[in-house]
C-alpha cells in the first residue's frame, strides 16, 4: 500500500511540475502533502495544515503540517522547502526558532529529511521509492512515551473500570440504607431528577449520575484546568453535594486508586494538547471512548457519538443562509432562538459561537438570551458545558456561565408549546431549583430554529440485551396521528429515535422556522417512511437533503470505517425543513435533493461538506409520486398490474369473502423465531436437547420472577407469555422439517411458547401445502416450499400458500376474484380446447412471472419497495398454461430438491497429511466450503475438491448468494452468538455432515442449472 501511495505522488508530483511549469515550494508540497495525508490517514491520523505551536520559550510558530492521533496527540511534523533554498541551512533555521526535533520531515522537491529524537535519521532524494518508504515507514512508525502509554492505560481502563464500578455501587448502596445526610441530598436530586428528565427515574440512576460524576470530575478539571466546575455548575453542585456526604478524603483516594493509571495518562495528555480546539476534540474522545467502556448499552441507546465539525459547520452555515433567504434574518440577529436538543459535547453550540466570532455585543447577547441546548446524559452535559463556556471565553476573553444548557430529557418535554407554537409552557408548578428554571425559560422561547445530532439507535437486536428505548407517549401519540396515519407500511418503526426527535422538533419550531437534523437516511428512501415523507411535505415549505449515504447494510461493498460519516453501519443524511405558514391548503413543498457518490469515502464526504456550502449546492429538485416516495421514482404500468398480496385484501379474507383484490387473500410473514440457535438444528436428536433444556430452565421462572437470567434467550414475547403464566412439554409433533435458509434440510421446535412469531403459518399449516416465499423489499427473489418457511428464507420473508386451513377445513387461498380476472382475460382461442386458468394454474403461473428476468429488471424499484404485482401475459388459454407450465416445473424442481438426480460433479480427494498428523487435536481436514466460480469449483475442505460445476449454475441466486453459495455458508462451522448454545450445544462439525454436504451439493447444482434453463425459456417468450 505504501508503494501505490509513493508511485502516485510521484506522478502528482510530475504533473504539477508539467502544468505550472515550476518546482516552487507552494506548488509541489501539495503532492507530498496529499501523500502523508492519505498515509496517515490509513492509520486513523488526521494531518492538519499550519498547525500553530508554543516553543519550548513560549513564542509561536507555525508549522506546515502536523499528523494528529484521534485524541489530538501529534505523532509528527512536517515542514515543507522550496528547491532553491538550502535545505540544511533552513533546517538548522527552523531548529534556531524552537521548531520540534522529536518526529519531524523536512522536504523540497528533491530531497526528504527525517529528524527523530534529535538528531537526523535519514535523509533520501525524493523520487528514490524504496528509501522514501524506509523515510516514512520510520515516520509513522514513531510511538511518543505519552501515546504508547495513554493506550496502555485506555486498555487497562477496560480491566479495572468494572471492579471500581461494582465497589462505587455498593459503597452508594450502603449511603442508602445507612447514612441519613445522603439519603436525604438523594432524595432531593432524585425529585430534582425525575421532573427534569424523566418521572420514571429511580435511585439506580440516580446512583448511576453520581458514577458519573465522580469517575469524570478528574477528567474535566485536568482537561480543562477548571477544578471548580463540579462545584460550580448547577448539576454537578447538586451531585457534588450528594458525593460529599460519604465521599471524601481516604476513601475516595482508595477507591480511584485503581484508576490512577487512566487518570495520569489523561493528565499527561491533555498537558501536550495546547489549543482549545484541539483540547476540545479530544474531550470529546474520551467522551465516546469513556462512555463505551462505562456503558456501552447506554452509549448506544443515547446514540453516543460526535459529530464531526464539516458537518456542523455545514449545517450552520446552511440553517443561517434558509433563515436569511426565508425570513430576512441571520442566526446572529435577535429574536432567532436556536436550540440543539440533543447536545451531546455541545459541537453544535461551540461552532455558532465560532460562527459569531467577530460580533461581540450581538453575541453575548445570544449567548445569554437565544443559544438553547438539551442533554440527558449526565457525562456529555458536563463536557457540553465545559466545551461551550471555555469556547465563548475564548472567542471573547472572559468567562461567563452557559446558563441556557438544561439537563433535560427533550423528548419528555413536550407541553403546551405543542399548539402554542412554542409561546410558553409551564411544565412546572413549584420550581426552585436551577436547572428546573433553566427548562422553564427556555419553553418560554419561541424556537426559530432546531439543530443538532439525534440518536438514532433503531431497535435493540436482541432482549436480552435489555437495551429497549424507553417509551415517549406524548410523542409517540403525535408519530401515530401523523407519520402512521399517512403510512401504507403494514408494520412500522417509527418510534426510532430520531424519528421522535424530528416529530418533536416539527412541533416545537415555531410557525417560522428552520430545522436541521443529521441523521439515518432511511427516512428518504424506507418504505415505512413514506407517512414521514407525505407528513413533512405537508408541514413544511421547504425540505433540502444531502445524502451522504454510506449504508453499509443496502450495499455490502461499503464498509462502515471507510464510508461512513459517523463510522457506522447505517447511512446517514444532512436535512434542512422550513417552515412557514402556508397561504394555500394545496401548496407544494419543494424538495431538493443532492447525493454525494456511492463509493466516496467518509474524508472524501467531510473534506467536500468542508468546502461547500448549501447556497450553491448542485441540486435536483424532487417531485414526489402519489405514494410519497422521493427518490428511485418509477414511470412504468406497475400499479395497473394484479397484486400478489395486499393488505387490504388480508383483512378482507376473513369477513367478506370475495371482495378481495389480489391473487392471494391471506399472507404473513415467515416465521420468526428470536432464538434461531435453540430450535433449528440439522440433527432432530441435538434440536431435541436444546429444547429440552430451554424449557426446563424456563419452567423455573414464574410472573414473579425478578431475575431471569440470561441462559435462555428472552424476548419480549417470552416476558409476556412468562407473565401469562404459559407453560409447555417437550412434544414431538412441534418437532418439524424446517426451510430454514434456502435449500437447506434443517428442522425445527415449532411451538407457541417457543417461537416468538409463527405469523400465518398456523393457518397454512396441512398436508400438500406449498407456499411461494419472497423479500419485502431488497433484491428480489422467490422461492418455494412445502415446509414452514423462515422469516429470513428469502429476506424478510413474506409467504403466500395455495391453501388455507379453518377449524381442519382446508380452503383455496387464491382469490375468487384472481380466477375472474384471469378466466376473463385468457380465452380458449383456436385449436385444442385447454381448460381455463384453474387456481392451482394460477399459482404456478404466479410462481413463473416472478422468476422472469425481464419482469424483475422492468419493475425492480417498485419490488423494492412495494409487494410484487403480475402482469397477464398473452391472451389465450395457450400462454396461460405455458406460463403456468413453466412454474410448475419450477416449483417441482425447489420443492423436490432433495430428490433431484445430482449432478455429476468430479470429487478430488488429496489426502492433507499434515491436518492428519498434528495439527487439529481430532485430526480432521481443516473445512474450506468455499466456492471458486472463475473455474467451476467447491473446495470442501483440506481434502476434498468437487470440479466441474457448469458456469450457469452460479447464476441461479437467491438474494446477494448463489444456491450453491447458501449451501456453503450456512454448512459453515461457526462459533454460536448464544453462550449457552456456544458452551453446551455446539456440536456442529463438518466433518459429521461431509458426504450429506456433497451430495447436496451435487443436487443443488442440478437444480440450479434447470432452473436457470428453464428461466431462460421464460425470458425468451415473446410479450
Ligand atoms: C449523536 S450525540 C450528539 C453529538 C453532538 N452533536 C456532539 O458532537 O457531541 C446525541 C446526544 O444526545 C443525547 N440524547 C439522547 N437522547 C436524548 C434525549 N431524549 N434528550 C436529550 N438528549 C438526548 C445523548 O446523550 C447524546 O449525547
Amino acid at each position: 500500500m505504501s508503494q501505490v501511495f509513493i508511485t502516485q505522488y510521484l506522478a502528482e508530483l510530475d504533473r504539477l511540475r508539467k502544468v505550472s511549469g515550476s518546482g516552487r515550494e507552494t506548488i509541489v508540497r501539495e503532492a507530498f502533502k496529499d501523500l502523508l495525508k492519505a498515509w496517515g490517514r490509513t492509520q486513523d491520523l488526521t494531518f492538519v495544515a499550519e498547525y500553530p505551536l508554543k516553543t519550548a520559550t513560549r513564542s509561536n510558530i507555525t508549522v506546515d503540517g502536523a499528523l494528529l492521533h484521534s485524541i489530538r496527540t501529534p505523532l509528527g511534523w512536517w515542514e515543507a522547502k522550496d528547491a532553491d533554498d538550502d535545505l540544511d541551512a533552513e533546517i538548522a533555521a527552523k531548529f534556531r526558532k524552537g521548531y520540534p526535533k522529536d518526529n519531524i520531515v523536512f522536504s523540497d522537491d528533491v530531497t526528504a529529511a527525517l529528524w527523530q529524537g534529535g538528531s537526523e535519521v535519514l535523509r533520501c532524494a525524493m523520487d528514490d521509492t524504496a528509501k522514501l518508504e524506509k523515510l516514512l515507514k520510520l515516520f509513522f512508525g514513531y510511538e511518543r512515551p505519552e501515546i504508547a502509554s495513554f493506550r496502555q492505560a485506555v486498555e487497562q481502563f477496560k480491566t479495572d473500570l468494572p471492579a471500581v464500578l461494582n465497589a462505587l455501587r455498593a459503597m452508594i448502596e450502603r449511603q442508602q440504607a445507612d447514612n441519613p445526610a445522603f439519603r436525604r441530598a438523594a432524595r432531593r436530586f432524585l425529585k430534582h431528577a425525575q421532573e427534569a428528565i424523566n418521572p420514571g427515574l429511580g435511585e439506580a440512576d440516580v446512583c448511576e449520575m453520581l458514577i458519573q460524576h465522580v469517575l469524570t470530575e478528574e477528567i474535566f478539571a485536568k482537561v480543562f484546568d477548571d477544578s471548580d466546575f463540579h462545584r460550580k455548575n448547577n448539576v454537578a453542585h447538586e451531585l457534588y453535594v450528594l458525593e460529599e456526604t460519604f465521599f471524601t478524603g481516604g476513601l475516595k483516594r482508595d477507591t480511584l486508586k485503581g484508576l490512577e493509571t487512566y487518570y495520569a495518562a489523561i493528565r499527561t495528555t491533555a498537558a501536550q494538547i495546547g489549543s482549545h480546539q484541539e483540547k476540545q476534540t479530544f474531550l470529546k474522545v474520551i467522551y465516546e471512548n469513556f462512555y463505551k467502556v462505562y456503558n456501552a448499552k447506554a452509549a448506544d441507546r443515547l446514540g453516543v457519538v460526535y459529530t464531526p465539525g464539516e458537518i456542523v459547520r455545514f449545517m450552520i452555515d446552511g440553517a443561517d443562509w434558509l433563515c436569511e433567504q426565508h425570513f430576512g434574518k441571520s442566526l446572529i440577529d435577535r429574536g432567532v432562538d436556536i436550540l440543539d436538543p440533543a447536545t451531546g459535547t455541545g459541537t453544535f453550540v461551540c461552532e455558532l459561537l465560532e460562527h459569531f466570532r467577530g460580533q461581540d455585543k450581538k453575541l453575548a447577547h445570544k449567548y445569554k438570551e437565544e443559544l438553547h441546548a438539551n442533554e440527558v446524559a449526565i457525562l456529555p452535559y458536563y463536557v457540553a458545558n465545559l466545551n461551550i463556556e471555555a469556547t465563548f471565553a475564548a472567542i471573547t476573553g472572559r468567562y461567563e456561565e452557559f446558563a441556557n444548557l438544561c439537563f433535560v430529557d427533550t423528548l419528555d418535554n413536550v407541553g403546551l408549546h405543542t399548539q402554542a407554537h412554542g409561546t410558553t409552557a409551564d411544565l412546572f408548578g413549584s420550581v426552585s431549583d436551577e436547572n428546573v428554571a433553566r427548562i422553564k425559560r427556555q419553553n418560554a422561547r419561541r424556537i426559530s430554529v432546531v439543530i443538532g445530532n439525534p440518536p438514532y439507535n433503531a431497535n435493540q437486536a436482541n432482549e436480552n440485551d435489555n437495551n429497549k428505548n424507553r417509551e415517549y407517549p406524548a410523542i409517540d401519540a403525535r408519530i401515530k396521528q401523523t407519520y402512521i396515519a399517512e403510512s401504507t407500511a403494514q408494520k412500522t418503526k417509527l418510534y426510532d429515535m430520531y424519528a421522535r426527535f424530528y416529530r418533536w422538533a416539527s412541533d416545537r419550531l415555531d410557525a417560522n422556522g428552520v430545522l436541521a437534523f443529521v441523521t439515518n437516511r432511511s427516512f428518504l428512501d424506507s418504505r415505512t417512511f413514506d407517512g414521514f415523507r407525505k407528513t413533512v411535505a405537508g408541514e413544511f415549505a421547504e425540505v433540502r437533503v444531502v445524502d451522504l449515504g454510506g449504508d453499509v447494510r443496502a450495499n455490502p461493498k461499503l464498509s462502515g470505517t471507510r464510508h461512513n460519516v459517523f463510522g457506522i453501519q447505517t447511512g446517514v443524511a444532512i436535512a434542512f425543513f422550513v417552515k412557514k405558514p402556508q397561504k394555500t391548503k394545496d401548496h407544494r413543498c419543494r424538495i431538493f435533493y443532492t447525493r454525494r457518490p456511492e463509493l466516496e469515502t467518509a474524508d472524501e464526504k467531510l473534506a467536500w461538506l468542508g468546502q461547500s456550502r448549501l447556497a450553491r449546492l448542485a441540486s435536483e429538485e424532487i417531485r414526489p409520486d402519489a405514494k410519497g416516495n422521493w427518490l428511485d421514482l418509477t414511470h412504468n404500468d406497475f400499479d395497473d398490474l394484479l397484486p400478489v398480496i395486499d393488505k387490504d385484501a388480508k383483512a378482507k379474507a376473513v369477513t367478506k369473502v370475495g371482495r378481495e383484490r389480489a391473487v392471494f387473500k391471506l399472507f404473513g410473514n415467515g416465521i420468526n423465531t428470536a432464538r434461531d440457535d435453540w430450535v433449528t438444528d440439522y440433527d432432530s436428536d441435538d434440536l431435541q436437547r436444546k429444547v429440552e433444556f430451554f424449557l426446563a430452565e424456563y419452567s423455573r421462572h414464574d410472573a414473579r420472577s425478578t431475575d431471569l437470567g440470561t441462559l435462555i434467550k428472552w424476548s419480549r414475547n417470552l416476558k409476556t407469555k412468562l407473565g401469562r403464566g404459559m407453560a409447555e412439554e417437550f412434544g414431538a409433533q412441534a418437532l418439524r422439517r424446517y426451510a430454514y435458509r434456502p435449500f437447506l434440510p434443517q428442522y425445527g421446535y415449532l411451538s407457541r411458547l417457543l417461537i416468538d412469531e409463527l405469523g400465518q403459518w398456523p393457518a397454512f399449516d396441512g398436508p400438500g401445502n406449498r407456499s411461494i416465499n419472497f423479500p419485502a423489499g431488497k433484491a428480489f427473489c422467490c422461492l418455494a416450499s412445502d415446509l414452514p418457511t423462515d422469516f429470513h428464507f428469502t429476506g424478510d420473508t413474506k409467504t403466500a400458500s395455495l391453501y388455507r386451513y379453518e377449524n381442519g377445513e382446508r380452503l383455496d387461498n387464491i382469490s375468487d376474484w384472481a380466477r375472474k380476472q384471469f378466466t376473463q382475460h385468457y380465452k380458449a382461442g383456436t385449436g385444442k380446447r385447454l381448460e381455463a386458468p384453474t387456481k392451482a394454474g394460477i399459482f404456478h403461473y404466479v410462481y413463473a412471472v416472478l422468476h422472469d428476468p425481464v419482469y424483475r429488471e422492468k419493475y425492480a424499484l417498485n419490488l423494492k419497495r412495494e409487494f410484487p404485482r403480475i402482469p397477464l401475459h398473452g391472451s389465450t388459454r395457450a400462454d396461460f398454461w405455458r406460463w403456468a407450465g413453466w412454474g410448475e416445473q419450477l416449483m417441482k424442481l425447489h420443492i423436490g430438491y432433495e430428490t433431484v438426480e445430482p449432478h455429476p460433479l468430479k470429487r478430488i480427494d488429496t489426502p492433507d497429511t499434515k491436518a492428519r498428523t498434528h495439527q487439529d487435536e481430532d485430526h480432521s481436514p481443516k473445512p474450506l466450503l468455499r466456492s471458486e466460480p472463475e473455474v467451476g469449483r467447491i473446495l470442501i475442505d483440506s481434502e476434498t475438491t468437487l470440479t466441474g460445476v457448469p458456469p450457469e449454475a452460479w447464476t441461479y441466486r437467491l438474494g446477494n448468494r448463489s444456491a450453491i453459495d447458501w449451501v456453503l455458508d450456512q454448512h459453515k462451522e461457526k462459533k454460536p452468538k448464544d453462550l449457552t448454545i456456544r458452551e453446551k450445544f455446539d456440536t456442529y462439525r463438518l466433518k459429521d455432515h461431509k458426504e450429506r454436504v456433497i451430495e447436496l451439493l451435487g443436487r443443488v447444482v442440478a437444480v440450479s442449472a434447470e432452473t436457470v434453463r428453464i428461466v431462460g425459456e421464460i425470458e425468451g417468450d415473446a410479450r
